[in-house]
């Protein structure tokens, strides 16, 4: 198993050695947002989070419509918009969807996926898991009207394109691939969907975005947010967690001898460590006591680490940067902690990510002779959830 040492303060001391293998990039990488107050306590986060009066701050956050914020994509309503909104696709996540209806989607990518890589005896685990988690999103947002393969490589296009913008004319060619981008969705993916759902209503977010008299436009936003919230994320994460599982003999066996439980508890352990949203961000909508010795004024812009807050003693007890999957266990806590989330926009896809991340490795680890022949390489993603961005691992197996 390979221990990593950090040397700088993404760790509660210096040189602190953790299990963590995005923590060395994170800690130059994850900085906070310009003039905003950076918090990075468990508690502090959980008190922001789900104080009503905040509101969304991160790089994008800009409401789609100014003139109608209600008409915004629901990462960045809220009050009453935000509860109608979420009222209505929560139904698509609750613990009865994701077993009748969407577990049998994970099951049947999952094994797709992992006899295409059986037949060809090596594959790259990025392209993979980013396959598995767009059939899935796919579904539950309702654009299965079009290729589930191209259109995945569409909304990586679009994300892709927010991270080269460095800066200067990068700014405005990222600009311009996010839209041309946006575009190939819209036409390839959402128009189909909708034209196909106008007809007979489905069970899905876009059917009951319909219900509600949005636009095409509107509905794409809200597709976009699906596609990058849900797949880009959980993508990142099947990568990450299986290096680890590869990396870790011991761990992977228990992984594979152990009930769904014990897996989830594994998995949430890794997300902990490795929280793929390594930083969000809010605005303070009403002066705020208690978050640091003074009042902070409305109109403060708040960065919340993510990643420092999981490894906060006070909250996942002593040896934070150790994975330790009985550490949840023990605490009576929830084992992913921060990681999505807390409060009103607390991510109502957190199980079905963990859900199709456990389906496809339980599947994928069994494969005979299976091996990571060379990890991913890490890139980061600042723009948007300050999250790294794992490429190129290959694994290999007996050709079956
Ligand atoms: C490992 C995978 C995932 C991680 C780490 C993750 C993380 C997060 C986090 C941290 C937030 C809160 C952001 C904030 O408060 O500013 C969030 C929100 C959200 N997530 Fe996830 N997510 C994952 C998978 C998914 C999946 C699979 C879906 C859907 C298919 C999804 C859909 C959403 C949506 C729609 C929101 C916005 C909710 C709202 O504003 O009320 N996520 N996610």
């Amino acid at each position: 198993m390979n221990v990593h040492r950090v040397t700088s303060e993404e760790s509660p001391a210096e040189g602190f050695e953790t299990d963590s293998k995005t923590a060395s990039m994170a800690a130059v990488k994850v900085v906070p947002a310009p003039n905003s107050r950076l918090l990075r306590r468990f508690a502090q986060l959980r008190q922001v989070l789900r104080d009503t009066t905040m509101r969304q701050a991160g790089a994008a956050s800009a409401p789609t419509n100014k003139k109608d914020p209600t008409r915004a994509s629901i990462f960045f309503l809220h009050g009453e918009a935000h509860r109608s909104r979420r009222a209505a696709i929560i139904r698509f996540f609750t613990p009865k969807a994701i077993a009748t209806r969407h577990m049998p989607v994970m099951e049947r990518a999952a094994e797709a996926l992992t006899a295409e890589f059986r037949a060809k005896g090596r594959g790259r685990l990025d392209e993979l898991s980013l396959r598995l988690s767009a059939a899935v999103a796919a579904e539950i947002v309702g654009m299965t009207n079009s290729n589930i393969d191209a259109m995945a490589r569409r909304i990586e296009g679009s994300s892709r394109a927010t991270q080269a913008a460095k800066g200067g004319i990068w700014v405005w060619i990222a600009k311009f691939m996010q839209a041309f981008y946006g575009l190939q969705v819209f036409y390839l993916d959402v128009k189909p969907a909708i034209a196909a759902r106008r007809k007979e209503r489905q069970e899905d977010v876009i059917s009951r975005l319909l219900d509600e008299g949005r636009s095409d436009q509107e509905i794409l936003v809200e597709c976009m947010t699906f596609g990058l919230a849900g797949m880009t994320t959980t993508r990142e994460f099947i990568v990450v967690a299986a290096w680890h599982l590869f990396d870790n003999k011991p761990l992977r066996q228990r992984f594979l001898d152990g009930d769904d439980g014990e897996k989830m508890a594994i998995l949430m352990e890794i997300l902990r460590l490795e929280p793929v949203a390594g930083m969000i961000y809010r605005s303070i909508g009403e002066e705020t006591q208690g978050l640091a010795d003074e009042a902070l004024p409305a109109g403060t812009r708040l960065s919340l680490h993510i990643r420092k807050a999981n490894l906060d003693e006070a909250d996942v007890g002593p040896d934070p940067t150790r994975l330790d999957p009985d550490r949840a266990k023990r605490l009576k806590s929830n084992g992913a902690y921060m990681s999505f989330g807390d409060g009103e926009h607390f991510c109502p896809g957190w199980q079905v990510a963990l859900g199709e991340t456990r389906v496809f490795l339980d599947k994928l680890l069994r494969v005979p002779g299976i091996r990571l022949t060379k990890p991913p390489d890490m890139g980061w993603d600042p723009p948007m959830l300050q999250s790294y961005v794992l490429r190129n691992a290959i694994i290999e197996c007996d050709r079956g």
